[in-house]
């Protein structure tokens, strides 16, 4: 179970995580979404802790770390959780001077120390399981949009993580090679990945996600399977925001 209790997080005087607690069991895809600003992508960051919480708990399986206003975490507490999760972001950050499968193995050399035929290994598995084994020796700047996410996916993926984070992984995407990465997700999340991911793309949060979370200035306004947020949410504010997002019968399920 991961488990993200009681989080608020501050920059400054601006609060941008109001106590937000959200329950993730292994295997589970929850989607975050609702308008910019919302605090999305820090919740994510709060995950791995790129950013670190004000105060809250943030549980991964066994390894937990809470946070108070003014205390302090140690760097080796930090990685250790850190290392629980896996992250995939909108524009890809793969390395330039590496091919596809060098990026994959990158951190199981440098990071876990594993032997590079081993890595390479395991590298080639992951680069199958995202459709980019063909591409396994090109260089990220000869590869489409679609291609580096999915090569990014099996770099977030190489050391196991217990969960996946991806922010906006499909935004920067024209449709037809959004609907690549969509597959990709899709296939994992059937697989039993655990996987939260921030998205305004609706049809990856229907196809691929168990849970919806809105949130919306910080605060989870409402939760729930995606066919009752995106067709039947309660919330005035929920039902405001599906309707701004011009949603149509494509995505009802
Ligand atoms: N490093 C930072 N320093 C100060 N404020 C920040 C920082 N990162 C985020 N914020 C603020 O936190 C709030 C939430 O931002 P966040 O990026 O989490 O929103 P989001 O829901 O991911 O939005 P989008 O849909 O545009 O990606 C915003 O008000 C933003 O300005
Ligand atoms: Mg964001």
């Amino acid at each position: 179970m991961i488990v993200l209790d009681h989080i608020e997080k501050r920059f400054g005087d601006n609060l941008v995580l109001k106590d937000v607690s959200v329950e993730m069991p292994e295997g589970s895809v929850t989607a975050l979404v609702g308008p910019s600003g919302g605090g999305k992508s820090t919740l994510l960051r709060c995950v791995n802790l790129l950013e670190i919480p004000t105060s809250g708990t943030v549980r991964i399986g066994e390894e937990a770390l809470s946070f108070s206003p003014g205390g302090k975490t140690g760097w080796p507490e930090i990685q250790r959780l850190r290392r629980q999760t896996g992250m995939v972001f909108q524009n890809f950050q793969l390395f330039p001077h590496r091919t596809a499968i060098e990026n994959v193995m990158e951190g199981l050399v440098t990071v876990l120390k594993w032997p590079a035929e081993r890595a390479r290994a395991r590298a080639m598995e992951l680069l199958e399981k995202v459709g980019m084994a063909h591409k396994a020796d090109a260089w990220p700047a000869t590869l489409s949009g679609g291609q580096q996410q999915r090569v990014a996916i099996a770099r977030a993926l190489a050391p196991s993580p217990r969960v996946l984070l991806c922010d906006e992984p499909t935004s920067a995407l024209d449709p037809e090679l959004a609907e690549e990465v969509v597959d990709v997700l899709g296939r994992l999340a059937r697989e039993g990945t655990t996987m939260m991911m921030a998205t305004h793309d609706l049809r990856l949060a229907s196809r691929v996600a168990d849970k919806v979370v809105f949130l919306d200035g910080g605060v989870v306004v409402e939760s729930g399977p995606p066919a009752q947020i995106f067709s039947r949410p309660e919330r005035e504010r929920t039902k405001r925001f599906i309707a701004s997002l011009n949603v149509t019968a494509d995505y009802e399920i």
